[in-house]
C-alpha cells in the first residue's frame, strides 16, 4: 500500500509540444520511487480562485534524481494556468495515488491501446516494462488521434524499441481510420491466450476497446477519467457504475479497472 505525499514540487523542465500538450518535469517528490504505471498526482493550480486539484497521470519518473513527469492537455482554465508556469516554480503535488497497472506476464504480448491524452500512463507502461527487462517485441504500442499533431512524442515511443502503430482519423500520419480497426485485426491474427488489452483514452474509445477485449476474450485493463474533488476516496464525486451493480470511486479503486468491469 502506498502512503501518499503532499507536498511542493518545483518544475524544472518544460517543453511546449505543439497543438495545447506540454510535457512538464518537477524535482524532489519524496514518494517518486513508490511511483508505479497508472498511478496519477492531483495538482494544485496555483491560484487563488481554483479551488479542486486537477489529475494527472505519471508519464515516467526518474528515482535517481527524484523527477516525475506529466504531459497534458490544455483544455480549460487549470491546465491552461498550469501551462503558463515556469522553471523553478513551486506546485503542490499530493500523490502517488490510485491502482496502478497489472504488468503482464514476460512471456505475455502487452497490447497498448492509447487514445490522444490517453497516452501518458501507457507511455510509462511501456518505458517500466522495458527497463525491467521485458521484451520490446511484446509490446504493440496503438495510439490514435485526429491527426499527427495528436500523436505525441513519437522518437520517445520508438526509442523503446516497441512496435508501434500509429493511428489518424485524417490518414496524416500512420494507418488512417479509429485505433480500435488495426488493434481488432491485430488481435486475430495473433494467439490470443498470450494477449493482455491495456487502454487510455477518451470514453468512446475505451468503450470500443472494453468491447473488443469482452467479445475477443482477451483480458486486460483500462485506465478510466472522472472529475476529481478530493482524490482520495472520501468525496464521492468520482464514482462509476459496476457491471457486478454498486458503483466504485475512479480515483480510489480506480483509476484502472478490469476489462469488463465497469459499466462503461
Ligand atoms: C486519473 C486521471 C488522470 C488524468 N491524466 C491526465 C493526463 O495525463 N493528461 C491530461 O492532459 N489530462 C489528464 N486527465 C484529465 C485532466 O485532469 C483534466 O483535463 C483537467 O482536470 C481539466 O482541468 P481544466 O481546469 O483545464 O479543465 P476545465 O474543463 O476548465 O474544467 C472544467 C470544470 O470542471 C470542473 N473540474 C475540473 N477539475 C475538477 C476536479 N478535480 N474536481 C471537480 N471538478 C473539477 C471545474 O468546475 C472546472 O471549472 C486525467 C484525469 C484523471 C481523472
Ligand atoms: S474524487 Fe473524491 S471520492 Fe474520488
Amino acid at each position: 500500500m502506498i502512503k501518499p505525499t503532499c507536498e511542493d514540487t518545483f518544475l524544472i523542465k518544460k517543453r511546449d509540444l505543439k497543438n495545447n500538450y506540454f510535457s512538464m518535469v518537477f524535482k524532489t517528490y519524496s514518494r517518486v520511487d513508490q511511483c508505479q504505471p497508472g498511478h496519477f498526482v492531483h495538482v494544485h493550480i496555483p491560484s487563488t480562485d481554483i479551488f479542486f486539484r486537477r489529475a494527472m497521470s505519471v508519464a515516467g519518473v526518474l528515482v535517481e534524481s527524484g523527477e516525475i513527469e506529466v504531459i497534458f492537455k490544455v483544455v480549460g482554465r487549470g491546465t491552461r494556468l498550469l501551462s503558463m508556469l515556469h522553471p523553478g516554480d513551486r506546485v503542490n503535488f499530493l500523490g502517488p495515488l490510485g491502482v496502478s497497472f497489472k504488468l503482464p506476464k514476460k512471456s505475455e504480448k502487452a497490447i497498448m491501446v492509447a487514445g490522444g491524452v490517453g497516452f501518458p500512463p501507457l507511455f510509462y507502461m511501456a518505458t517500466e516494462m522495458v527497463r525491467r527487462g521485458y521484451d520490446p517485441k511484446n509490446i504493440e504500442f496503438f495510439y490514435g488521434g485526429r491527426s499527427v499533431s495528436d500523436i505525441l512524442e513519437r522518437t520517445r515511443i520508438k526509442k523503446l524499441g516497441v512496435t508501434f502503430h500509429p493511428v489518424t482519423e485524417d490518414g496524416s500520419y500512420g494507418e488512417k481510420g479509429l485505433v480500435t480497426g488495426p488493434v481488432e485485426r491485430y488481435i486475430k491474427s495473433g494467439d490470443k491466450a498470450k494477449m493482455r488489452l491495456y487502454g487510455c483514452g477518451p470514453d468512446g474509445m475505451l468503450r470500443a476497446v472494453n468491447e473488443l477485449g469482452l467479445r475477443l476474450g482477451v483480458p486486460g485493463q483500462l485506465s478510466l477519467e472522472a472529475p476529481m474533488p478530493c482524490g482520495v476516496g472520501i468525496c464521492l464525486g468520482c464514482v462509476v457504475p459496476l457491471v457486478k451493480g454498486g458503483y466504485a470511486r475512479v480515483c480510489q479503486d480506480g483509476p484502472v479497472f478490469e476489462i469488463g468491469e465497469v459499466a462503461l
